[in-house]
């Protein structure tokens, strides 16, 4: 029993003529030589796995491989070369009706255009996709309107899309995409397409609903602040390739490629840096007047508490027990 729920080896996606009479034997596929050859190159040898409960995203440049990547991870794409497994499922040797209930029951989708239909109700489309699962009508609707309670919407259920705000015509998109209880839930640039205002309190609020549902989730986002507020660990891809894994704290502290460099520079790293990474260890009691920090929370979180404060405050970890202090001095050197 392993503590993935999807896991991508080797992943290979290459468009152009006949590509599936490439020698996928061959030891070494070189991507170069196959845009040299008249294909395109979508997805290069990606190899990552998403554990159970995370959040894992995948973040580049628009044209960098983000979408077709997640195609093939939910099978809407059958890969040029590798494999791709979904809670032990290898998606290239399940049958076509297979692959239609795996992704049935398995997958939810979000994408950065609702894709409602028009006609029906919120209700009606949440509930849709349980139409074709023999689940019964009044069945159908206690979990659509369960599900759009969830993502703040109760009381509009019997709205039609045009009726609703972008933002709200994602909150059904959302509801939608989880009423099936997926075991992976996939958004493919879910906020892009909404106000930046509105799109921050979409972040908060898909985080609430996270830590309510504990989901394994793969997200797709070409904006690094997204990507940063959102991620447990972040997948950075340029021109089909993976070039690095990390959590933001390590993708921003410390690049693996100069192109990651170049793309974080913007971002303080005060916004990833833990105060555990900072403070001075030590194990005194707990001065329960004091000022406790967690040592969980980012240099960000606490810079106004650090700066109001003449000494050094004390720091505790998830459990309250006191494991070091944090000064001004050694906050200043990340700012
Ligand atoms: N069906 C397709 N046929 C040919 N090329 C494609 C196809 N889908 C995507 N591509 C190419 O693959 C590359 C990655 O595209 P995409 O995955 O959509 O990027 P992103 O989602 O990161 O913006 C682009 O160069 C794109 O033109
Ligand atoms: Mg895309």
């Amino acid at each position: 029993m392993n503590d993935f729920i999807l896991d991508a080896r080797g992943v290979w996606k290459v468009f152009g003529k006949n590509p599936d009479k490439l020698p996928i034997d061959s030891a070494s596929w070189d991507a170069d030589r196959l845009r040299e050859q008249g294909f395109v190159v979508g997805v290069e040898d990606a190899s990552f796995a998403v554990e159970r409960g995370e959040i894992l995203v995948i973040m580049g440049l628009s044209g960098s491989g983000k979408s077709t990547l997640l195609r093939c991870l939910t099978g809407l794409y059958p890969v040029t070369r590798g494999t791709v497994h979904i809670d032990g499922t290898e998606l290239s040797k399940a049958t076509r009706d297979e692959l239609v209930a795996l992704r049935r029951q398995k997958v939810g989708m979000v994408f950065q255009s609702f894709a409602l239909l028009p006609h029906l109700s919120a209700l009606d489309n949440v509930a849709f996709p349980l139409q074709v699962t023999g689940i019964r009508r009044i069945e159908r609707r206690k979990r659509a309107e369960a599900a759009l309670s969830l993502v703040g919407l109760k009381g509009l259920e019997h709205r039609l899309p045009n009726q609703l705000s972008g933002g709200q015509q994602q909150r059904v998109g959302i509801a939608r995409s989880l009423i099936a209880d997926p075991a992976v839930w996939f958004l493919d640039e879910p906020f892009s397409a909404l106000d930046p205002l509105i799109r921050r309190e979409m972040q908060d609020e898909f985080l609430r609903l996270q830590s309510q549902l504990h989901k394994s989730i793969v997200f797709v986002t070409h904006d690094l602040e997204e990507a940063v507020r959102l991620g447990d660990r972040i997948v950075i891809m340029a021109n089909g390739q993976i070039l690095q894994i990390g959590t933001p704290e390590e993708v921003i502290t410390n690049p693996a490629t100069d192109y990651v460099k170049r793309f974080v520079s913007g971002m303080p790293k005060c916004r990833v840096v833990r105060i555990a990474r900072v403070m001075t260890p030590n194990q005194t009691d707990r001065d329960p007047a004091a000022t406790t920090l967690l040592d969980t929370d980012t240099l960000d979180d606490v810079l106004a508490r650090i700066m109001e404060s003449e000494g050094p405050i004390q720091v505790a970890d998830s459990e309250g027990k006191i494991v070091g202090s944090l000064s001004r001095r050694e906050v200043a050197s990340w700012l």
